[in-house]
């Protein structure tokens, strides 16, 4: 028996990086995922990959998260799937840089659409599903950068931080109404995924790249997936049936400073 056998799963943003990592892990474990994107090619091939090695264990759907009519359709997809959802992780996100000075009004609307309003939406949507579906959990990705602030990150560091505490509130909401559905957030830090590419080009590409943010990390390394991945398994699992309204650090140490 899998840390995760028989649970059914939406993980947006699964076409690669985090939400792909998540989808495979919690396979392993004894999970069937959807993994919906924008990007329906990079979701069918990271589904394909799951199901090589564990048959008709993942889908792929195409989802854009701003979109209520395919978040509608997505959970639908999913429910009709798999018998249910019992587990929600919003991962998609997107990142960017800009200050209070060169920031677009456009960029941060954009922003905070894709990372905040979306898991609104989707949230909203899916607590019929979870609520048939108890003991559910809604896992949201936001990032140390809801925590800590960066004078170029002004957009990020503003959705980031709405997401923990928008988890907190849905977490309350259902405590309190009696609904065995938890929700919880996950903070990483600087993880290898294509997110960070653009960071990693700005401090000279490659080892030399990576090393130049990784000497922000006490732990002195970049995370991976998996480090993150680990986490959202016990959050997914019936392990953390205590836990609700937290917010987990997989940060190497930086939000201690
Ligand atoms: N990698 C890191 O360093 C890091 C650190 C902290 C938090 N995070 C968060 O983790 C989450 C996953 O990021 P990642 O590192 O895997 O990045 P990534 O860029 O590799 O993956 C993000 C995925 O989201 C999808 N996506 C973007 N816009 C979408 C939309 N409108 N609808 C549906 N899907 C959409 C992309 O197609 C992509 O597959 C994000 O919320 C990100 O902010 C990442």
């Amino acid at each position: 028996m899998g840390r995760v056998a028989g649970k059914k799963a939406l993980i947006t943003g699964g076409a690669q990086g985090l939400g792909a990592c998540f989808g495979k892990m919690l396979v392993a474990e004894g999970a069937k995922v959807a993994l919906t994107d924008i990007n329906l090619n990079g979701a069918e091939a990271a589904a394909a990959a799951i199901n090589n090695e564990y048959p008709d264990c993942a889908i792929a759907l195409k989802h854009d998260v701003t979109d209520k009519a395919e978040w509608e359709s997505a959970l639908k997809q999913t429910a009709d799937a798999f018998g249910g959802i019992d587990i929600l992780i919003n991962n998609a996100g997107i990142g960017g840089a800009g200050s209070i000075e060169s920031e677009t009004y456009e960029n941060w609307r954009r922003t905070q659409e894709i990372d905040v309003d979306s898991i609104f939406i989707g949230t909203q949507l899916a607590m019929p599903y979870l609520k048939e579906n108890q003991p559910a959990s809604i896992i949201n990705i936001s990032s140390v950068a809801g925590m800590i602030a960066d004078g170029m990150m002004l957009s990020y560091n503003t959705a980031k931080a709405a997401v923990w505490m928008m988890t907190k509130s849905i977490a309350l909401h259902c405590a309190r109404s009696g609904y065995d559905i938890r929700c919880n957030s996950v903070h990483p830090v600087f993880t290898r995924t294509p997110i960070i590419d653009p960071l990693v080009q700005m401090g000279g590409g490659g080892k030399e790249g990576e090393d130049r943010l990784a000497r922000q990390i006490p732990w002195k390394r970049l995370a991976d997936p998996e480090d993150v991945g680990y986490a959202v398994l016990y959050l997914a699992s019936d392990e953390s049936r205590y836990v609700t309204a937290a917010e987990f650090k997989i940060d190497g140490g930086i939000t201690a400073q």
